[in-house]
């Protein structure tokens, strides 16, 4: 059986890079900072991509879900192996989706040996994790760059902050009911802010406003 993929004939294929899921930062063998992001976002965004004729790589953290089969994935841990296999992808894709909750903080030791209780509290000192989107943003070029931000208080202000540190052209606001939940709801604004309209749905209705929205913007012919 031959399965033919055809591009719209108005767009351009494009080779997009997503960033999916949690990652993990280890204390010792056992435990681990973390959070409960499900991969679904990314997935409902990779499946878009693909139904659309686009190629797509992931570069996903731990989770449950499946990706769909047509998706180059590459399984990683920690929020800096998830840097390296993006730097590694970044500069053939046309573009990036930041749909992955990574760690921002790791803690500083890594104990090899599994740690004992003590009887006293324990203190854990956390150093910051590198930013992904906004490390890759140095080598921008002519790529687009979708972040998502997640924020409890001042929620544009600080998406604002987001969309500029990491050089994004669009901005997909969330909230932390979101996190590995099946449904979502969101605003998406662009590179100046301005707020192209919120959704409510499933992820993946969200993923298809979202592709249209890049699609119209980014990959259009002529
Ligand atoms: O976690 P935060 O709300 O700052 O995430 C904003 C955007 O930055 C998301 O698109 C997320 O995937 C990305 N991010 C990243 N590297 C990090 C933290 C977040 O690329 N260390």
């Amino acid at each position: 059986m031959f399965v033919v993929i055809a591009c719209d004939w108005n767009e351009i294929m494009a080779k997009v890079l997503i960033t999916s899921g949690p990652t993990r930062e280890y204390l010792d063998p056992v435990r681990y900072l973390s959070n409960a992001s499900s991969g679904r976002m990314g997935r409902a965004l990779a499946e878009v991509f693909l139904e659309h004729g686009h190629q797509v790589f992931i570069v996903s953290g731990p989770v449950e879900i499946e990706y769909p089969n047509g998706a180059d994935v590459v399984p990683v841990i920690t929020t800096e192996e998830m840097l390296q296999e993006c730097q590694r992808r970044f500069e053939q894709c046309d573009g990036l989706i930041g749909a992955a909750a990574p760690c921002d903080y790791r803690p500083m030791t890594f104990s090899p040996e599994k740690l004992r209780k003590s009887g006293h509290t324990l203190a854990v000192e956390l150093v910051e994790t590198p930013d992904i989107l906004a490390t890759l943003a140095t080598r921008k070029g002519s790529r687009w760059i979708v972040g998502f931000a997640l924020e409890t208080h001042d929620v544009h202000n600080r998406a604002m902050e987001k969309l500029r540190k990491k050089q994004c052209d669009l901005i997909v606001i969330n909230r932390p009911a979101a996190i590995g939940a099946q449904t979502t709801e969101v605003e998406i604004a662009d590179a100046n802010g301005v707020i192209l309209g919120n959704w409510t749905g499933s992820k993946e209705a969200i993923a298809r406003r979202l592709y249209e929205i890049v699609a119209q913007r980014f990959l259009r012919r002529g």
